[in-house]
């Protein structure tokens, strides 16, 4: 059997760093809480829950919490995720009182940097990337009036923007890279005065690359991704084109029993898988055993 395992799989740097400072704040004093789930993966936050971290998702929970610290004198963390946050969200929390860690991906933090600036100087934003994506959310509202997101060919087809006004387009840090210049093409054909970043992050470009590559060379891919991993499920797509034969899991008990010795085999993973999930399907895969 041949196995393929990509370089570039598990977690990126702007996840590493973010689960890092939450394993690190469990030590302190602090009660910790994190704004959404720290990462799209539902092992390292049930890990995390048993260490007592908490997970919030509102605004009034911070405000909640805020008051609940004020009463008994209790330190209070609330940590953003790498995806980033609005600027009411992360305003508000700092306000609360309650002491933030802001784990904010910089890469996630250059794309409101300019998303504010071309609001502020009049530009309309558009973002490629998946409406209703957190990250995508958050960058929604560095903008200084409503941005548009567009996923879909279609939505680029028939977008009504202002056509006297000039454009900025930036993408989802996770987003296909094929699908961003296909989108942006659409927008340009329609004679929108558009100034693109890519802001696809360099990350996301090497995994989904060697991705495509390792799947082109591979009788069986295997993608390990949480459910709701936005970044997990492209890489699906992708290899998924080039290798008919794609299993999308979350852990190994997802994988089937099957024999995978006389096959060309590989494994890539989204930027949330940690790595010991990642060497649990490569074992079973060489050996044919399930360790948990
Ligand atoms: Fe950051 Fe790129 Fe990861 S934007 S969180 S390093 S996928």
């Amino acid at each position: 059997m041949e196995l393929t395992v990509a370089r570039n799989a598990g977690f990126c740097f702007g996840v590493e760093k973010a689960v890092s400072a939450v394993y690190e704040a469990v030590g302190q004093k602090n009660r910790i809480y994190t704004y959404g789930p720290i990462i799209h993966n539902e092992t390292v936050v049930e890990d995390l829950t048993r260490r007592g971290v908490g997970v919030i998702h509102s605004l009034e929970e911070v405000d909640r919490l805020a008051a609940e610290s004020a009463e008994s004198g209790e330190k209070i963390t609330i940590v953003i995720r790498s995806h980033g946050v609005s600027e009411d969200v992360i305003s508000h929390i700092q306000k609360s009182g309650l002491s933030v860690i802001d784990t904010t991906c910089p890469f996630v933090s250059r794309i409101h940097q300019l998303v504010e600036d071309a609001s502020k100087k009049g530009s309309q934003i558009v973002i490629i990337g998946n409406a209703g994506h957190p990250e995508v959310v958050g960058t929604m509202g560095w903008s200084h009036e409503p941005a548009a997101v567009i996923g879909t060919a279609e939505e680029a087809e028939h977008w009504d923007g202002d056509l006297s006004r000039p454009v900025l387009v930036v993408a989802q840090t996770t987003f296909n890279t094929d699908k961003f210049q296909e989108l942006v093409a659409i927008l340009q054909r329609r004679a929108y005065n558009i100034a693109v970043v890519n802001t696809i992050c360099n990350a996301t470009r090497m995994r989904q690359q060697e991705a495509r590559r390792v799947a082109a060379q591979s009788d069986v891919m295997i993608v390990i991704g949480g459910k709701s991993s936005s970044n997990s499920a492209k890489l699906y797509e992708i290899c998924r084109k080039e290798c008919r034969d794609t299993y999308f899991i979350q852990t190994v008990k997802d994988l089937p029993e099957r024999d995978f010795s006389t096959l060309r085999v590989g494994i890539t993973a989204g930027a949330s898988t940690p790595k010991n999930i990642i060497e649990e399907v490569q074992n079973y895969v060489r050996t044919g055993r399930r360790e948990f």
